[in-house]
């Protein structure tokens, strides 16, 4: 799919604030700094779209993109952040939880995983509640530039052993590097194949 225009669509703390077109939506999320926003520029070759931090914590709300004037990009704040105060967190968890529970224009969340490690507890936890409110997700690996792919092997072999012990059978899963542009074509042939589907 080619991404003609990507246009920043407005920030909500709360799904009553999000743009008020009910166009398809495809979000990001996962803890803070794996790459969210970065994947986002990537995905639209726009370096300046979303904004982007070495600092964990950038992302504090719900950011959309209206790509092809046809369907949002949804930028999400990330869980886990572990230097934020319990109030922070709190509510960080609470702007997630609204959005991914609340829009009904939520087609499919990707729940991204920094490649370089195995898969942790937050993120299986996460998983495990979007299974229970029956919200469907892929799951991309980022920043693959970082290493090889023979390290990248092993540990996504972990990751499936967690995940299977959690689910009967793998989520779609993608492996990204916004540096190197990895996973671009794959990333926007799928959500392309749902769009196409509704
Ligand atoms: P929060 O908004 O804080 O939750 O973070 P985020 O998940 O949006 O992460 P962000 O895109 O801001 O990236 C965090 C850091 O990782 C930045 O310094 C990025 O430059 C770097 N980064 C993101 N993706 C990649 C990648 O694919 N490769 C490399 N080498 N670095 C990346
Ligand atoms: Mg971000």
């Amino acid at each position: 799919m080619n991404v003609s225009t990507a246009v920043f669509a407005g920030s909500s703390t709360r799904v009553t604030g999000k743009p008020q077109r009910n166009l398809p939506e495809f979000a990001f999320i996962g803890r803070s700094n794996v790459g969210k926003s970065s994947l986002i520029n990537m995905l639209c070759r726009n370096s300046t779209l979303a904004k982007t931090s070495s600092t964990p914590g950038k992302t504090k709300l719900v950011n959309h993109f209206l790509i092809n004037d046809s369907w949002y990009l949804v930028d999400l704040p990330g869980y886990g952040y572990a230097k934020a105060d319990r109030k922070g967190r709190e509510e960080i968890a609470e702007v997630i939880r609204d959005y991914i529970t609340g829009s009904p224009d939520l087609q499919l969340l990707f729940v991204l995983v920094d490649s370089r490690h195995v898969i942790g507890r937050i993120d299986l936890d996460f998983i495990a509640e979007l299974g229970e409110h029956g919200i469907p997700f892929a799951i991309i690996f980022t920043k693959c530039d970082k290493q090889g792919p023979n390290v990248f092997a092993r540990t996504l072999e972990e990751d499936k052993a967690l995940l299977l012990q959690q689910w009967e059978s793998l989520p779609d899963m993608f492996l990204s590097s916004s540096e190197k542009g990895t996973g671009r074509a794959e990333i926007l042939g799928y959500v392309e194949k749902i769009l196409n589907n509704i």
